[in-house]
């Protein structure tokens, strides 16, 4: 523990130190480029942290997404690939993973989120119908508007507020859903897309109760639940930790139970469920089942791989089992909050509470002398690769893109930027050095001068987009 360190995990949290249910076995070596090349990096990047070289990345905490170290289990598991083009014995082993950890019926396996989304998106939504959800993930909501839909926000105020201190900032607003309902009528709501926990919210997770109660009116129209379930996981350690009646519960039973409330989920295997690449679609419907199952052929493979090799399956199967281990889930998270604590000690301005997965800094209150055309989120990312080669990435304007109807810029009400956590990569001291260079830019804040797009792509431009500084 270093000196620097306010406070140990254990005094934070009121009971004594806890580490990683893990030691490491091998290492990846990473350094940082002189101060000078960083600045050239970034000028050549144009400003977007997604066009960097990864040679030229200190700590990378731009996604927890594919990010994660496998464990010697997962890396066993990958000599065991059925290589088979159909009927791979490691997709048999895959289906009884999410059956008994997520309990859905039926499983289509894909190349990772995005494809999931895309499958559940056009075999259910109709043209014309709407999608209320709790907050937009970009993907997510490109998906919906591909297939016809149109999202609507119906998450509580709170998750627009990074001040607030609710438990469940990720909760449904069942009288903002209700009104939808009775405004448009339930046969024109596709299905909720519900996310636990909230990715553009700060990792904010949906309460128990909240699902059950958006079980109850949805089965009062005969609306269909989908979940995004990609860091559910994380989601049920909040309920674990916040919600009474669940202190002694386990994490894997948490799951199932969330789960139970949602006709089925899509999942980016890539975060909650420890893999390099994959993901997957499960439904309790036939009908949905066999839609998709169907498409998956054109889109991503046969319906026995969908775009993953046998032993990324397997190493999936695997990692679904190590994810829903208590203390995994605990030391996860809590080396989120680690990172955010500092910073909170500091008094750098972030989303709180924190959330699972990423600490995220409100550049709005970073950056009060910037306006949102001036991306202050992606301004501060790119500052503070500048300074230590940490890599960030922004979560506001730039991400939110354009509405398709109108054209026009969509402002979101948070503007961010997020130190994103991979699972069981980095160790306390990276998070040291992290905190140490946000203090540093945040110490230097009225020195940043914003930035102007220049390149903008038509789809999800944060992750093409180019910019200069101003
Ligand atoms: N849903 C959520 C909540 C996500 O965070 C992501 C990806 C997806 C769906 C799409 O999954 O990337 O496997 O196609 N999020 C990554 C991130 C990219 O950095 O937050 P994918």
């Amino acid at each position: 523990m270093s000196e620097k360190t306010p406070k140990t995990m254990g005094q934070q949290f009121g009971r004594r130190s806890w580490a990683e249910p893990w030691k490491i076995k091998m290492v990846e070596p990473i350094h940082m480029i002189s101060r000078e090349q960083r600045e050239q990096a970034m000028v050549e990047a144009g400003f977007n942290t997604f066009l960097l070289r990864s040679d030229d990345v200190y700590i990378d905490l731009l996604t927890d997404s594919g990010t994660s170290a496998m464990s010697d289990r997962q890396w066993a598991g990958m000599m065991l690939g059925d290589e088979a083009y159909a009927g791979s014995r490691n997709f048999y082993h895959l289906v009884e993973a999410i059956q008994t950890y997520y309990g859905y019926k039926h499983i289509v396996p894909t190349h990772q989120g995005r494809g999931a989304e895309h499958l559940i998106s056009q075999a259910v939504i109709k043209k014309g119908q709407y999608v209320p959800g709790n907050m937009y993930f970009t993907t997510t909501r490109l998906h919906q508007e591909l297939a016809g839909g149109t999202f609507v926000d119906v998450i509580v105020d709170a998750a627009h507020d990074p001040t607030s201190l609710r438990k469940f900032k990720g909760n449904i607003d069942l009288d903002k859903l209700g009104a939808l309902i009775e405004r448009v009528g339930a046969d024109q709501i596709a299905y909720v897309s519900l996310a636990g926990t909230v990715n553009m919210a700060g990792g904010q997770p949906v309460s128990m109760e909240n699902a059950r109660q958006l079980r109850e009116l949805c089965d009062k129209h005969g609306i269909l639940i989908y979940l995004d379930a990609t860091r559910m996981v994380e989601n049920c350690f909040f309920i674990q930790e916040r919600e009474e009646g669940y202190a002694h519960v386990p994490i894997a039973a948490i799951l199932k139970e969330f789960c139970g409330y949602t006709d089925g989920a899509w999942m980016s295997a890539k975060k909650d469920n420890l893999v390099n690449i994959g993901g997957w679609l499960a439904v309790n419907q036939e009908e949905v089942f066999d839609a998709a199952r169907n498409m998956v052929v054109i889109y991503e493979g046969l319906h026995t791989y969908g775009g993953m090799a046998g032993r990324d399956m397997e190493a999936l199967a695997i990692g679904i089992t190590e994810s829903v281990d208590d203390d995994h889930v605990r030391t996860r998270v809590n080396q989120v909050r680690y990172l955010g604590g500092l910073l909170t000690s500091w008094n750098v301005p972030i989303v709180q509470p924190v959330g699972g997965h990423a600490v995220f800094l409100d550049a709005k209150r970073m950056y009060p002398h910037l306006t949102q055309d001036q991306f202050p989120a992606q301004t501060l990312a790119a500052e503070l690769y500048i300074d230590s080669g940490v890599r960030s990435m922004e979560r506001g304007n730039v991400s939110a893109g354009r509405d398709p109807n109108t054209g026009n810029n969509r402002y979101p009400a948070l503007e961010l930027t997020r130190l994103t956590i991979p699972r069981r990569v980095y160790t306390q001291a990276h998070m040291d050095v992290v905190a140490e260079s946000v203090k540093t830019v945040y110490d230097n804040r009225a020195n940043a001068s914003g930035l102007k797009m220049v390149y903008e792509p038509k789809y999800l431009r944060f992750f093409q987009a180019r910019f200069e500084r101003l």
